[in-house]
């Protein structure tokens, strides 16, 4: 009985370690274990044994049975861990592989361009801001300089809330009221730049109900219109990829800011086609204009909080897709927002393609 046991010990244990498949290994434990098997058989003779001589085989025999379960459960293990190694060597996937029949999608020439301005201020060292597109007349008008009864209430076309509201709400008609939420939360130095969606009820082909604007804001001590001029001219050479940008600043006038000025940019008529670059007054060229701008107005500062004897400031504001039409050449705005897959897939940028100051923010 013994050498049996031992026996049938290494036989088994010899057969389930040279098992090659889940399959084999399933019909040694079958052999050993299934109802009629060695082990279940030996088992079974226990019952007729007396009990002095179950009380010897009894241990050898359960002990036969552990070891070819354990046999049994290490071989799986082991056979499983190669069946999975196999697998994963053999689905490795080529990310490099071009794509085939899958729709690619592409990167909207608004979020390219915000994308961009964000780069290029980020360097300047300008943070990104944000404020709600559902915003109380407050922030978007008197707060800024716009009391009830200024016409610049009714020039801005509001779109207004109805219902009853603490304070009247409206869809914000510009990306300023960012200006005022910023100089109330943060302590100056700010410097800001506040990209996003506005509203107005407005529509032909240069105008749409909701179109994007970017704002700009620095709050420090002894900052000047030399500051704002700089930091145009910078921003705007680093937009449109050219070193020959040259600004015009014309006095204009904006509630919020004291002195106000719009900004111009040079460009010469080539084929037909307005080219960004050189003054606008030399032979065959004329000034566009691309922003707002102006030195903070001093109550614009007081109603956000600040002292205007100590903080002084600049601000600018313009529309982001009018500055994506003119660096990407569209001449509608209202395709900007049909959702139509042919325009977004000739004007559309690669999804691949970040706009990074090292590289060149263009596309
Ligand atoms: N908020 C102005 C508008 O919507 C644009 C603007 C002009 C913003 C001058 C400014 C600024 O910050 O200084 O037309």
């Amino acid at each position: 009985m013994t050498t049996d046991l031992d026996q049938l010990r290494q036989n088994l244990v010899a057969s389930i370690d040279a098992a090659t498949g889940l399959d084999a290994l399933e019909a040694i434990r079958v052999q050993a274990l299934g109802k009629q098997g060695a082990i279940t058989g030996l088992l079974k003779t226990l019952g007729g044994m007396s009990p002095d001589e179950r009380q010897a085989q009894g241990p050898r025999i359960h002990g036969l049975r552990e070891a070819v379960t354990g046999a049994l459960a290490a071989r799986k293990d082991a056979l499983e861990k190669a069946a999975l190694d196999a697998r994963l060597a053999g689905e490795k996937l080529d990310m490099t592989l071009p794509v085939d029949g899958v729709p690619a999608g592409s990167v909207h020439p608004v979020s390219q361009v915000m994308d961009e301005l964000a780069e290029i201020f980020a360097d300047l060292g300008f943070a990104v801001a944000s404020g709600p597109e559902i915003e109380d007349d407050w922030h978007n008008f008197t707060a800024l300089n716009i009391p009830e009864t200024h016409p610049a209430r009714a020039m801005h076309d509001t779109f207004y809330l109805a219902g009853e509201h603490e304070r009247p709400m409206v869809l914000r008609t510009h990306t300023s009221p960012v200006q005022i939420r910023t100089m109330m939360a943060n302590k100056p130095p700010i410097r800001i730049i506040a990209p996003g969606r506005v509203y107005r009820s407005d529509s032909d082909a240069t105008h749409t109900p909701m179109f994007h604007q970017i704002e700009g804001l620095v709050i420090d001590k002894g900052i000047t219109l030399g500051h704002l001029k700089w930091t145009l001219e910078t921003f705007l050479k680093a937009f449109f990829e050219r070193d020959d940008i040259v600004l015009r600043l014309r006095p204009s006038y904006f509630p919020f800011t004291e002195p106000s000025a719009e900004v111009d940019v040079g460009f010469t008529w080539t084929n037909g086609k307005r080219v960004i670059g050189g003054s606008g007054d030399a032979a065959g060229g004329g000034w566009m204009e691309v922003l707002g701008s102006g030195m903070v107005h001093r109550k614009v500062i007081e109603a956000a909080g600040l002292d205007p004897t100590e903080w002084q400031g600049f601000a600018f504001g313009t529309g982001v897709d009018r500055l994506a039409m003119l660096k990407y050449g569209m001449d509608d705005l209202r395709p900007f927002f049909d959702g139509d897959l042919r325009w977004l897939k000739h004007y559309g940028f690669s999804a691949l393609d970040v706009p990074t100051l090292s590289g060149g923010v263009g596309a």
